[in-house]
């Protein structure tokens, strides 16, 4: 098979550096693009190529992709807290939409025949039901979803006008770590890490909310292994050279309580996980679910790593063997 080259925005970061990593593994020339502002330039795989830049530069971005020519590229970089997002929606709309349109115009001037773009379930806002398929309405309830649902339809434009074929990847809760590369945010805001944190350091979590609409009061999830997630960019890769273009979720189809996400860290890591029920967090939809069978039958999909048991413990892993993440050991 033929290689690819490949440009990975976001490759620096915790989902980015994964898709890196297959890339290369699958023996693609990627080059990573990353302002390392919350990314880390340990986390890049040491075969593929990088440069910093910031997408908001058009100008800057214009000159560090200049003569360069890919075959794909896959978008990953983006702000992406929902709370963030409600606070300070321009530097979502700024980032993601701003950004994201110049770094469309480089893909078109690089000769880029695909794009892969990291969306989210945060597109749904409250779903109706689950699990949720891709025609289920958009809604988004925070500013983040909005500036991913938005350049969905800016990517179709460019499909459109520009010949540029795009597979638009709506994740659900991206989990676990390989051996070299995980989780390592600050601030952190997600459950597993968060809850990892307090089995390990005796901590209490926080369970936002008891009170929903679930089976035990906590909100459910749908967790999803970043190896599982990585497969299908290349997935899509193939998919857009046959021809096909889209919008696809990527989740197991499997729902997990915050309740019982804490019960399997506790069965994982053999400690008692301490916990406190706190308010609830604005803006969480009670459950998010997906139903990936698009994504199985299109894009040929099959993630294997669904158990949540086997998420967990690749988190716990990776934190035991990196304690202080990507920070340069003393
Ligand atoms: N939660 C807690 N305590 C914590 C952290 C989280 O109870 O300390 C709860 C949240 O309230 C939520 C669930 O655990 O119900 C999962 O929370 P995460 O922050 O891990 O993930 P989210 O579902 O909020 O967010 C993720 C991505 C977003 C994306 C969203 C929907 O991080 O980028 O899924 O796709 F927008």
């Amino acid at each position: 098979m033929k290689s690819w080259r490949v440009l990975v925005t976001g490759g620096a970061g915790y989902i980015g550096s994964v898709v890196a990593e297959r890339l290369i593994q699958e023996g693609h020339a990627a080059t990573v693009l990353d302002n390392l502002e919350r990314g880390h330039r340990s986390a890049v795989p040491a075969q593929a190529a990088f440069i910093e830049a910031d997408l908001r530069d058009g100008v800057g971005l214009r000159r560090a992709l200049d003569g360069m020519r890919f075959d794909f590229v896959v978008h990953l970089a983006a702000a992406s807290l929902v709370g963030e997002s409600m606070e300070n929606p321009g530097k979502y709309f700024g980032n993601n939409l701003g950004g994201g349109v110049h770094l469309l115009d480089a893909a078109v001037t690089a000769g880029a025949r695909g794009f892969v773009f990291s969306s989210s379930a945060a597109t749904y806002g409250d779903p109706e039901s689950v699990p949720i398929r891709e025609d289920a309405p958009t809604i988004p309830t925070n500013a983040y979803g909005e500036s991913k649902l938005l350049f969905e339809r800016i990517l179709a434009w460019y499909s459109r006008l520009k010949s540029l074929r795009y597979a638009s990847l709506r994740y659900f809760n991206a989990a676990g770590a390989t051996e070299e590369r995980g989780e390592d945010h600050e601030p952190e805001t997600h459950l597993i890490p968060r809850v990892l944190e307090a089995a390990r350091e005796g901590s209490e979590v926080e369970i936002f909310g008891d009170d929903y609409p679930t089976p035990d009061g906590t909100c459910i999830r749908d967790y999803i292994h970043i190896v599982d997630l990585a497969e299908a960019h290349l997935k899509a890769m193939h998919a857009l050279d046959r021809g096909i273009e889209g919008i696809f979720n990527l989740g197991n189809g499997s729902g997990y309580s915050v309740k019982e996400v804490i019960s399997a860290a506790e069965e994982v890591t053999g400690n008692k996980i301490r916990t406190r029920i706190a308010p609830r967090r604005p803006g969480d939809p009670p459950a998010l679910v997906a139903s990936s069978e698009k994504a199985r039958t299109v894009l040929g999909w099959n993630p294997v790593r669904g158990d949540l048991r086997e998420i967990i413990a690749s988190a716990w892993a990776w934190h035991a063997a990196h304690p202080r993440g990507y920070a340069p050991r003393h």
